[in-house]
C-alpha cells in the first residue's frame, strides 16, 4: 500500500536531469535507479518538467548550459541539486525541496556578501526603488512576472487611474525583486508598504493554488492579447492599438494589409518586418553594432564615445533594440557628427530607414514645470531612431573588430536608394526621413538578404549632460521614473536626461561622472545590472 502511493508520487515527476559534472557510470546508475520506481526522466526542458537535477552550483550555471536568456525563462520549475533526487530515492518517497537543495543566484549571492546585506531585510529595504539593488535575477520571478503582467494589462487599457494602478504593480513587483529569498508564505510580505491589498491577493493565490485565476483570465483575454500584438508593433501605442481592433483587425496580416499606405513610416516598416523585429537582439549583435558605429564616429571624429546603454547595460543577454549613446569629451565637438555618421553607415549599406531629429534642448526645458505622470520620457537630444540592417553575421561573430575590419570592405549597396545625401541629413530639419525610406517595405523585406532588421536608438549627448543621459539611458525604465519622482518629493529638483536642476537655486547642477549623478541625488551609488527594477 505504502510502496504503492510512493509509486504515484514518483511517478508524478518528470525530471530533466543535467549530465554535465556528472560521471558518465553514475549518471547511468541514476537513471536505472529513477526507471525503476517510475520517475520520468528526460533530455530536454519543457513546460511539462517538474524539475532540473543538476551538479551545478548556480542558476545561471544553469541556465548558460541551456542556452536560455535568464532565470525567468525557467518559469516554475524548480532547480535542485542532484542530491535532492539521490535523498529522494534513499527515502523512497519524494521528499520536499527545500533551501538547501534548491539552487542559488550568484548575481544575489555576490551582491549580499557585504554592506548590502543589511538593507535586504524586508522591513529594511530602503523606501524607494532607486535607492535599493535590483539585480537582474531573483528568487520572485513567478510572483513577478505575474504582477507584470497586471501593470501591463492597466497600461495598455489606459483609462482613468490606470497610470497610478499600473505603477503600484510595478512597486511592489520591484520590491519583490529585491528579497533575498523566494517568498512561500503570504505573511513574509504582509509588513511591505509598496505591497497592497491587491498584489497579496495574486501571490496568495500563485502560493496556494500555483497560479492566479485573475491573471490566467487576462492572458486568456482576447482584446488583451491583441493589444499586446498592436502594441509590439514599432510605432504603434496604446491608441492607435485600440482603433485597430475597433475596426475588427486581429492579426498583423489584417494590419499590414489596410496600413500599406500609413503616413506614418514606423507602422509600415514596423509592420513588414514585426517578425522579425520580434526576435530579440543577441548581445553579439549588438556588441558588434556598437564597435561598428565607434569605429566609423571616431574617424569622422577621433574622441568620439559610443556607449551601448538600455537593457544590455544592465547585464540583459537580449533586448528589443540596441541603444547607443554617442558623446564626445570636448563639449560641443558632437555638433554635426550624426548627420555624417548616418551617410557613412548608410554607405555601409546598414541603414534601412529612420528619423533624425535634431537637438531641441534648451536650459528652460529644465526650468518648464512637467507634470510627474507624464507617460512619455521624452528628452530633447539629437538622434535617429530607425531600423538597421545588421549582417547575418554579427550574430556569430564575437570579435566586433573583426567585423568591424571585413565591413571596412562592405560594398555601399544602399546609397543609390536615397538620393542626395547632405540634403537628407540637414540637421537643421526637425525631422527628416531617411534610407530606403520610400520603398515598399514588404517587398523589401520579401527580397532574398543577408541581414537581419534590427531596431536602433542613436543619441547624442553634449559632455555637459552626458552623465544624466547615461544614467536616462541605461535605465531601467521604472529606476528612472523612480528617481524623477525622488528628485521631486525628496529634493525638490527636476531631473532630467539633460542634467539635475535646482528649482530653488535657479541653477543645473554639474555630473562629472554616473557616481556624481547619484551624489547630486543623494542616493547611494548602483552600478547598472543593480538597476533592473
Ligand atoms: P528601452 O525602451 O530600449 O528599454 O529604453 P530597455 O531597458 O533597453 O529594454 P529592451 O532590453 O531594449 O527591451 C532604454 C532606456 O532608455 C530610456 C528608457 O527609460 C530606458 O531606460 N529612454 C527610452 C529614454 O530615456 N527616452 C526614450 O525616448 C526612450
Ligand atoms: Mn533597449
Amino acid at each position: 500500500m505504502a510502496a504503492d502511493s510512493c509509486e504515484v508520487e514518483f511517478n508524478r515527476l518528470k525530471v530533466l536531469i543535467m549530465p554535465q559534472r556528472i560521471q558518465k557510470r553514475r549518471l547511468e546508475t541514476i537513471k536505472i535507479a529513477a526507471k525503476k520506481r517510475g520517475v520520468n526522466t528526460v533530455c530536454e526542458l519543457s513546460a511539462e518538467v517538474t524539475h532540473v537535477v543538476t551538479e551545478f552550483e548556480t542558476m545561471e550555471q544553469v541556465v548558460r548550459a541551456l542556452k536560455m536568456d535568464n532565470v525567468a525563462s525557467l518559469g516554475n520549475v524548480e532547480t535542485v541539486s542532484l542530491r535532492w533526487l539521490t535523498d529522494c530515492f534513499k527515502a523512497g518517497k519524494v521528499i520536499p525541496v527545500t533551501e538547501e537543495y534548491r539552487l542559488k543566484l550568484e548575481m544575489l549571492e555576490s551582491s549580499q556578501n557585504g554592506n548590502e546585506a543589511d538593507d535586504k531585510h524586508p522591513s529594511l529595504l530602503p523606501e524607494w526603488a532607486c535607492q535599493r539593488a535590483t539585480p537582474l535575477e531573483h528568487y520572485n520571478h513567478r510572483l513577478t512576472t505575474d504582477i507584470e503582467t497586471l501593470q501591463l494589462h492597466s497600461e495598455l487599457r489606459d483609462q482613468e487611474q490606470d497610470y497610478s494602478r499600473a505603477l503600484a504593480f510595478r512597486r511592489a513587483s520591484c520590491v519583490l525583486k529585491c528579497l533575498p529569498f523566494r517568498v512561500t508564505d503570504i505573511s513574509q510580505i504582509s509588513n511591505i508598504k509598496d505591497v497592497g491589498d491587491h498584489v497579496k491577493r495574486v501571490v496568495k493565490d500563485i502560493l496556494e493554488d500555483g497560479f492566479s485565476s485573475e491573471v490566467d483570465e487576462m492572458n486568456n483575454n482576447a482584446w488583451f492579447n491583441k493589444m499586446k500584438l498592436f502594441t509590439g508593433v514599432f510605432g504603434v501605442g496604446p491608441s492607435t492599438a485600440k482603433k485597430w481592433i475597433e475596426r475588427g483587425w486581429t492579426s498583423i496580416q489584417d494590419a499590414a494589409e489596410a496600413e500599406d499606405l500609413s503616413k506614418d513610416w514606423r507602422v509600415r516598416w514596423g509592420l513588414a518586418f514585426h517578425e522579425e523585429l520580434q526576435t530579440r537582439v543577441e548581445r553579439p549583435e549588438a556588441d558588434n553594432f556598437m564597435f561598428m558605429v565607434r569605429a566609423e564616429a571616431q574617424r569622422i571624429l577621433p574622441g568620439t564615445t559610443v556607449e551601448l546603454t538600455g537593457g544590455f547595460r544592465r547585464g540583459k543577454k537580449t533586448g528589443h533594440d540596441v541603444d547607443l549613446l554617442i558623446s564626445h569629451p570636448q563639449e560641443g565637438a558632437e555638433v554635426g557628427l550624426l548627420p555624417r555618421l548616418l551617410k557613412q553607415l548608410e554607405n555601409r549599406g546598414l541603414i534601412l530607414c529612420g528619423s533624425y531629429e535634431r537637438n531641441s534642448f534648451t536650459e528652460d526645458v529644465l526650468r518648464q514645470d512637467f507634470k510627474l505622470s507624464q507617460r512619455g520620457q521624452l528628452d530633447h537630444f539629437e538622434k535617429w531612431l530607425g531600423i538597421c540592417k545588421f549582417p547575418k553575421q554579427f550574430a556569430t561573430t564575437q570579435n566586433g573588430q573583426d567585423v568591424v575590419q571585413e565591413a571596412a570592405g562592405m560594398t555601399p549597396s544602399s546609397s543609390k536608394l536615397s538620393g542626395s545625401m547632405e540634403e537628407d541629413y540637414e540637421p537643421k530639419a526637425k525631422l527628416r526621413k531617411l534610407g530606403c525610406i520610400d520603398k515598399c517595405p514588404r517587398s523589401v523585406a520579401s527580397e532574398e538578404r543577408d541581414w537581419l532588421a534590427r531596431r536602433v536608438d542613436l543619441i547624442v549627448a553634449p559632455y555637459s549632460q552626458y552623465y544624466y543621459a547615461l544614467v536616462g539611458w541605461t535605465g531601467s525604465k521604472h529606476f528612472n521614473r523612480d528617481l524623477r519622482l525622488y528628485a521631486t518629493r525628496v529634493l525638490g529638483m527636476k531631473l532630467m536626461s539633460h542634467g539635475l536642476y535646482n528649482i530653488s537655486k535657479d541653477c543645473v547642477v554639474p555630473a562629472g561622472s554616473e557616481k556624481e549623478v547619484f551624489d547630486n541625488m543623494q542616493i547611494p551609488y548602483r552600478e547598472p545590472t543593480q538597476r533592473n527594477c
